[in-house]
C-alpha cells in the first residue's frame, strides 16, 4: 500500500462537500476492453481535480457477475479483475488524496451476489445448516412446496422469492431477494453477517477510504414472523406505504439502526472518522434516523427528483430538508441524479409530468425533448444547489450536461429490469452510457475502440474536450461554480428573501444571494455584484429558467437578515 494514504484535516469537511459519483464501468477505460476500470478513473484525477469536487463516490467495483451492474457483490474485500487489483485501487486513492479528493466507496450490504461463496455454499448445503442461516430461505407453500412463502415482490418484479434445485435435482426450498435472484438477501438476524461486514468496513476504512454511500439503507433486518403480511404493490413498495412507527416487516425497522449504532463506532475509531451517507427511501422526516451522528451521519434526500417546476415546490423541500438535518446534528444532501435515474438534464426538458418509463419506450421520441429547455433548467437547479449549505452529489457527466440516452437498442440493454419486467420497463441503462472525453474517435476517448454500452453521435458535441476552456460551456460553469463556492460558503446560514412569486431567493453569509427564475419571464435584479450566472444575463434582467448569484452590499434589512435554518425554515405563502 502506498504511504501517506490518508488525508487528515477538518473532521467535519463531509458537511458541505461537493461529491463526484464515478460509475467505473462507465468513466474511463484504462485498457482498451470497453469496460472502465480503476485505472481509469486514476487516469482523470486531474480532471476531478480541475473541476473542483471534494470527494468522489465510486458505485461498486468489486467481483460481481454484474446481473445487476455491480451491485450484485461476490466479494466485498477485493476488486473485480476486469476493473483492476486492490493495488490500483491503493494507486487511485492516494492519487485522489495527493490532489486533496476524498472517497467514497460503495457498501451493498442488504444482499450479496448469488456466485458470493456463502451462498454458493448455502446451495450446497440441507435446510437448517448454518450455511443457509446466513441468507433467507424458507419452505414453500402448497402440496409440493411450489408455491412461494408469501407474495413479496422484488423490486425488479415480479416475485421476490425463487426456488433452489436440491443437489439430487429435486426442487428445494426458496430464497427472498427483494432485487434480482442473482441478489440473495442476508439474514441479518445472524451475528456472523454483522461481523463481515464490520470487517469489511474496517478492510476499506484500513486502505485509507473516506467515507461509505450504502445501498438500500433502510432495508437490511426483516421481521420473518408469520403470518406474513401481504405487500400487492407490484415491483416497488412505495414510500407512502411505509408506516412511520417502524412496523414494516422488511423497511425502516429499529434493528437496522442498531446496526449502523455499531458501524458509527467503528467509523469513530479512525482519525479522522469516517463518513457515510444512507441510501434510504423512508419518508423525509425519517431520514434522521439513518443521519444521525450515532448512525450513519448523512441521508441522501431524494426528493428533488421529481420536483415540478415551481419556486414554491422548491423551496418547500428545501426549507424541509434544511431543518431536518439541522435539528438532527446531520447537513441535508441534493442531488439531481445519479445512476439509476433518467439525467435531470432530460427530465428538465420535457413536459412537466411525462411518464419517463413510457417515453424511453418510445427511444426517446415521444413527447418530444427540448434539450434547450432541459439543459438551461439543469444549469439553473445546479447552481442553486451549490449555493445551498450541505452536500451535493453529482452525477459523472453531468457536469457536461449530458442527457439521457433514451434510445438504446433492446439487445443492448444490461439492466435486470428490463428483462425482469417483460420488456415493460426499460430500467437504467440510459444514464450509464460511458462518458465522451474526445470529441471525436470511436469511443469518444472513454477507452479505445469500443465502449461496453453504445455511445450516441451527440455525445461528441457534449464530450470534456468539446467544453474543456470554451466559456459559457456546460463544463466551465460548474468549474466556476465549485471554485466560487469554496471561498463563498464560510457557513451554514440561509435566509430566505421576500421576492417574486416565480423566483427563488436567498442569502447566505456575506451578502451572497441566489436567485432563480422558476418563471417565463424575465425579472428585475436586485443591485449588487454579478458573481455568476447559469446563462447570459440580458442588462439588469433575470432570465427565465436562470440562476445568478449575486453580492449584495447594502445593510441587511430585518426581512432578510441571515438566519439559521433552524430560525426560518417554513415556505413562503405565495402571493
Ligand atoms: C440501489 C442502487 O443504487 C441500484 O443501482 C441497485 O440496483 C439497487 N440498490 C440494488 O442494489
Amino acid at each position: 500500500m502506498p504511504e501517506s494514504v490518508f488525508l487528515a484535516g477538518d473532521p467535519d469537511w463531509w458537511r458541505n462537500a461537493v461529491v463526484y459519483q464515478v460509475y467505473p464501468r462507465s468513466f474511463a477505460d484504462s485498457n482498451g476492453d470497453g469496460l472502465g476500470d480503476i485505472r481509469g478513473v486514476t487516469s482523470r484525477v486531474d480532471y476531478l481535480a480541475n473541476l473542483g469536487v471534494d470527494a468522489v463516490w465510486l458505485s461498486p467495483f468489486y467481483p460481481s457477475p454484474l446481473a445487476d451492474g455491480g451491485y450484485d457483490v461476490s466479494d466485498y474485500r477485493d476488486v473485480d479483475p476486469r476493473l483492476g487489483t486492490l493495488d490500483d485501487v491503493d494507486r487511485m486513492i492516494a492519487a485522489c488524496h495527493e490532489q486533496g479528493i476524498r472517497v467514497f466507496v460503495d457498501i451493498v450490504p442488504n444482499h450479496s451476489s448469488d456466485q458470493h461463496a456463502w451462498f454458493r455454499a448455502a446451495l450446497l448445503s440441507p435446510p437448517g445448516s448454518p450455511e443457509r442461516a446466513r441468507y433467507i430461505f424458507r419452505e414453500g407453500r402448497g402440496e409440493s412446496g411450489e408455491i412461494p412463502p408469501n407474495n413479496w415482490a422484488s423490486h425488479f418484479g415480479p416475485t421476490g422469492w425463487t426456488r433452489t434445485t436440491n443437489p439430487d435435482g429435486t426442487p428445494g426450498e426458496w430464497y427472498l431477494h427483494l432485487f434480482a435472484p442473482e441478489q440473495p438477501d442476508f439474514n441479518w438476524d445472524n451475528p456472523e453477517v454483522v461481523e463481515d461486514f464490520q470487517k469489511t468496513i474496517r478492510f476499506w476504512s484500513d486502505r485509507g477510504v473516506d467515507g461509505f454511500r450504502i445501498d438500500v439503507a433502510h432495508a437490511l433486518t426483516k421481521d420473518m414472523s408469520e403470518p406474513y403480511p401481504s405487500y400487492p404493490t407490484g415491483a416497488s413498495y412505495e414510500l407512502e406505504s411505509i408506516p412511520s412507527d417502524g412496523s414494516h416487516h422488511l423497511f425502516d425497522r429499529d434493528e437496522t439502526i442498531e446496526i449502523y449504532r455499531g458501524w458509527r463506532q467503528i467509523f469513530n475509531s479512525y482519525d479522522p472518522p469516517r463518513v457515510a451517507v444512507a441510501e434510504a427511501g423512508v419518508p423525509i422526516d425519517r431520514l434522521n434516523r439513518y443521519a444521525s451522528s450515532e448512525t450513519l451521519g448523512q441521508s441522501f434526500n431524494f426528493a428533488l427528483f421529481n420536483t415540478p417546476w415551481s419556486a414554491q415546490e422548491y423551496q418547500s423541500i428545501i426549507a424541509s430538508s434544511l431543518s431536518q438535518a439541522t435539528a438532527h446534528g446531520s447537513s441535508s444532501t441534493w442531488a439531481l441524479s445519479n445512476h439509476d435515474v433518467v439525467r435531470h438534464a432530460t427530465r428538465f426538458g420535457l413536459p412537466e409530468g411525462t411518464d419517463l418509463n413510457q417515453w424511453l419506450l418510445t427511444d426517446g421520441t415521444k413527447p418530444e425533448l427540448n434539450r434547450e429547455l432541459g439543459v438551461g433548467r439543469a444549469r439553473a437547479v445546479t447552481m442553486m444547489l451549490l449555493a445551498l449549505p450541505g452536500s451535493t452529489y453529482l452525477y459523472q457527466g453531468e457536469e457536461l450536461g449530458l442527457f439521457e440516452v433514451a434510445d438504446l437498442p433492446a439487445q443492448a440493454l444490461q439492466d435486470p429490469i428490463w428483462e425482469r419486467s417483460e420488456h415493460v420497463r426499460k430500467g437504467r441503462d440510459g444514464c450509464r452510457v460511458p462518458l465522451a472525453w474526445k470529441s471525436d474517435g470511436s469511443s469518444f476517448g472513454f477507452g479505445s475502440d469500443c465502449s461496453h454500452l453504445p455511445q450516441p453521435a451527440w455525445f461528441g458535441a457534449l464530450s470534456v474536450a468539446s467544453q474543456d476552456g470554451v466559456a459559457g460551456s456546460t463544463l466551465e460553469m460548474y468549474r466556476d461554480a465549485l471554485r466560487l463556492r469554496k471561498s463563498l460558503n464560510h457557513s451554514e446560514h440561509l435566509a430566505w428573501v421576500d421576492s417574486s412569486r416565480d423566483v427563488l431567493h436567498f442569502s447566505r453569509a456575506d451578502g451572497w444571494h441566489n436567485l432563480t427564475n422558476f418563471g417565463s419571464e424575465a425579472v428585475a435584479m436586485p443591485a449588487g455584484d454579478v458573481i455568476l450566472s447559469s446563462s447570459p444575463l440580458a442588462g439588469k434582467e433575470l432570465p427565465a429558467n436562470t440562476t445568478v448569484w449575486i453580492r449584495v452590499r447594502r445593510q441587511a434589512s430585518a426581512k432578510d437578515r441571515v438566519r439559521l435554518p433552524s430560525e426560518d425554515c417554513s415556505p413562503r405563502a405565495s402571493k
